[in-house]
Formats: structure tokens, sequence, C-alpha cells
């Protein structure tokens, strides 16, 4: 059950059919105009279910088959234009102070803000970016300071139109801080949108032109709480761009001379925990086209006392990579039925934040945990390391493996390359939501210009390491429970 779509109502989209139970299609939308973020068709009416969308080579019928069987291939059956993640936004009780404490423990600047000073008297937003890395803060303003509610436009000082306060207050008391939205970007978002609802995505917000124009934004469902928001760029606009969105101010900061600067350069995956995979794997690969990346199930990464199925979607390019878990019972409760639990229901489990030098990265992170900085869960023990010569010397320097040991970064391999990566502890109060730094290496590969980028996902997403980290989380959780039975 959905607690919070039991009470919310959805802005600005108005659907035929119940809007609760995922998947359902709704026949019909009709976009509410609103007076400053204009619908981005002509047409504020009706988006029309074109038969020709229903592609049956990507009607899915998702099926776990085993690490060890699962074949990877990149069919390319994506749905519509899919060029990268854009931003993760948290939606928080108190943006300011959340904000704080990510850009001191990330090193990532505030860059973009929209708020009362921006003529914003909807919500509080503040976005910490570095490189292509962008992480968005949002929280409600109290309601009486919004003009117009009796209109059905009352998010129209809003930057992001698709916000609604009821909505983020109650997203807070049921999930405490959560991502709201995973924002890709796309070549239209409006043609995102449409497609996706005639393929059985639920919408939240019908596509508009944001203010100031040059940008168009949508929402569809992605799973419990969480949207999947299309963003993109307006060809009409000419060679006006935006540093984040129109209707946000840039910060004062100085971002190429940023000394806090950790060295976290982009978004290299976005998990969610659900309860039950199947249905959830089956409902966006429908709407989205995405393929299965990967997948693991509990014999291949659980511990004794605790597991999970999971898999990975990724678009054509493999640069969007949405991992999503379930909980498989063991001996203890799963991890993932904990988070469940403790989130009320689905949602992001975890952002990975990546960087060219996990070393520098994540010392410097460990120099600011005790002044507000983040904290990392428990290191494995010194005989993980014992055996990282024979896995992975013939990449990694006899320096690089100690400093892996001194700064507890596991360290995992796939066919194609390796993957260094750390997990820190839950972010906020629950222990629901946390971060992972990570870094990848090989995999690098020639564009049809010429132009070397690195494939994603190269060394895959620790399936080696899953029984190593669970057993710090198991260790974590049993400390936890000790000091409650104390009580
Ligand atoms: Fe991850």
């Amino acid at each position: 059950m959905n607690l919070a779509y039991a009470t919310f109502r959805t802005p600005r989209v108005v659907h035929q059919s119940h809007p609760l139970s995922i998947p359902r299609r709704p026949t019909k939308v009709t976009i509410v105009n609103c007076v400053r973020n204009q619908p981005a068709s002509a047409s504020d009416i009706v988006l029309p279910v074109r038969q020709r969308d229903h592609d049956q080579s990507v009607e899915s019928d998702f099926k776990l088959v085993g690490n060890s069987k699962f074949v990877r291939e990149n069919p390319r059956t994506d749905r519509f234009l899919v060029l990268g993640f854009h931003h993760v936004e948290f939606w928080c009780s108190d943006a300011t102070n959340v904000v704080s404490r990510f850009s001191h423990g990330l090193g990532m600047p505030l860059t973009s803000f929209s708020d009362l000073s921006t003529g914003n008297h909807t919500h509080a937003s503040y976005l910490l970016q570095s490189h292509n890395l962008r992480v968005l803060f949002t929280a409600p303003y109290p309601p009486f300071f919004t003009p117009n509610i009796s209109s059905g436009c009352d998010d129209h000082t809003a930057s992001i139109p698709s916000f609604d306060t009821d909505r983020c207050h109650l997203f807070s008391r049921t999930h405490g801080l959560g991502v709201r939205a995973i924002a890709v970007e796309v070549e239209d978002a409006a043609e995102a949108f449409r497609v996706s609802i005639g393929n059985g995505a639920l919408p939240v917000f019908a596509p508009v032109t944001l203010n100031g124009g040059g940008m168009v934004m949508s929402e569809v469902e992605l799973y419990g709480d969480v949207v999947l928001r299309f963003i993109s760029e307006e060809e009409k606009h000419g060679d006006k761009r935006w540093d984040f969105l129109p209707g946000f101010e840039d910060s004062v900061v100085d971002k190429g001379s940023c000394e806090e600067d950790l060295g976290l350069k982009r978004m290299d995956h976005v998990v969610g925990n659900v309860e039950e995979l199947k249905p959830i794997m089956d409902h966006i690969i429908k709407f989205t086209g995405f393929h299965i990346f990967g997948e693991f199930t509990a014999e291949d990464v659980g511990t004794a006392e605790s597991g999970l199925n999971s898999a990975v979607l990724a678009n054509n390019d493999e640069t969007v990579l949405i991992p999503i878990n379930e909980p498989v019972s063991g001996k203890r409760r799963s991890q993932i039925q904990t988070y469940l639990d403790y989130n009320l229901g689905p949602g992001v489990q975890h952002i990975a934040l990546s960087t060219d030098d996990v070393f520098k990265t994540v010392s410097k992170m460990r120099k600011r945990t005790k002044t507000g900085g983040f904290d990392f869960m428990p290191s494995p023990p010194p005989t993980y390391y014992k055996n990282l010569k024979k896995r992975v010397g013939d990449v990694l320097s006899e320096e690089e493996m100690v400093a892996c040991e001194e700064l507890g970064i596991l360290v995992d391999r796939d066919d194609q390359g390796v993957l260094l990566q750390i997990f820190t502890k839950p972010v906020g109060d629950r222990p629901t939501l946390f971060l992972e730094i990570i870094q990848r290496i090989g995999c690098m590969v020639k564009d049809s210009e010429g132009k070397i980028y690195q494939k994603g996902g190269c060394g895959g997403f620790g399936k080696g390491n899953f029984a190593a980290l669970f057993k710090s989380i198991e260790e974590y959780e049993k400390q936890l429970e000790s000091k409650h039975q104390h009580c």
C-alpha cells in the first residue's frame, strides 16, 4: 500500500482512471493551464496514446536467472532518447540545513537557488553541483504565503512547477529525508511523457515549458513516491543555456575555483528498494524501453543471514543506470526489508557518486566526518584485503591497495573493468538512504568522433563485495538492536 498516494491529490493532472495502483494506464490526461509555466504542447487538453508507440519487442516478462546465467546484451530498445542523469531532488522539511550538511560532507558548492529571495513563495530549493553531478534539496514554505490557491495554480511562483506543498509535507512525514525525483535529460520531455503514459506509466506532472522558457519538464511515477522526471531543452531557445533550470539564480560561488571540491564528478547510478521486483521491472521496461544491464540473486550476493534480488536497468547508452532491489528473507530480516519498514514503502536506497580519484575523495570526506560530514560503514575485516593482490594486482599499485585498506574501500571487478566503492552510513535519522562513492577503472572506448569515454557500469556493481557489505551492515544493525534492548 502506498501510504502517500492514499491522500495526495495529483497536481495539475486529471486522471480519468484511479491514480493509485501501479501499473494502470490512464486513457486520457488533461493538463490544467497556469500562468507562468506554460504547457509545452500547443494544445493544453489531451495527450493522445498512439498505437505505434506500443512496440511489442519491448514488452517485458522480466525473470531473474541469476548472475552466472545472465548474458549481457544491449538491444537498444529505448522508447525515447535519454541523454543521461540531470539531477536528483531530495524533499526535506528544511532545505537550508540539509544542503549545508551535504555541501560540507561532499565538498559540493551551492551553485543555484530558488527561494523567497528570488520570488519563489512556494518552496526553497538549493542546488549543489560538482562538475556534472547535481543534487537538489527542496522544502516547502507555509501555504499561506502562496497566492491564488483557489485558481488551482497554487504553485505558480514555484521554479519546480510540479512541487506540491501538501505532498512534500506528507512525503517527509512518511519517509523522512528522501529522494523525490530522479531527473534524466531527454531529447524531448513532452514526447517522453506522452510515450511513457502511452505505454503504461502513471502521469504525475504533464509537460510544461519552465518559467523563462527554454526547458521543458514532465514527470511520471517510478516506484513508491519517487518520480522519474524528464528534462529537455527547447531548440527554439537558441544559444540561451541555463546553468540549472529557469527560475533558479546562480550562487555567487565561483565554480571554477571552489576550494571545497573533493573530486566528485557525476551520478553513476541510483538504486531503489521495492517490495516485489518483477512487476516494477516489467512496468518500467514497458514504458521506457530500458534493458537489463545486469542482475544478482540472493544466492549470488546474500550472506547466510541477509539477502536480496537485484536487477539493473539501463538506457541505450548505459549512462542512466537504475538498479532495483527486492528483499529475500533469510535467518534475519533482509536489509532491504529493514529499509522498506523504516521508509514505509519503496524508495531510493542509495545514490552512487562517481569520482576520478576515490582515494582523494574518501580521505577528504573522512576528515569531515566528525565536523558534520558523512560517516562510513565499518570497513571489512583485514582478511578481505589479504587476497587483493591476487584479485586486482594487475590494475592497482601496491600503494593503492594499501590505501584501499586504510580507507576501507571495497574492490571488485567484472570481465571488463575494476570497481572501487565505499558506502556511507544512512544520511538521515532513519536507517534508509545512504551514499556510495565510486571509481570505475577500465572500459575506455572511442566514440564515432574519436572522443574517448568510459563505458557505463564498467566493473559492475560490486557483486563480489555484497557479502562483505551486508556483513558490515548486519553488524551495524546488531549494534543498534543491542542498544535498543538495553533501553
Ligand atoms: Fe551501488
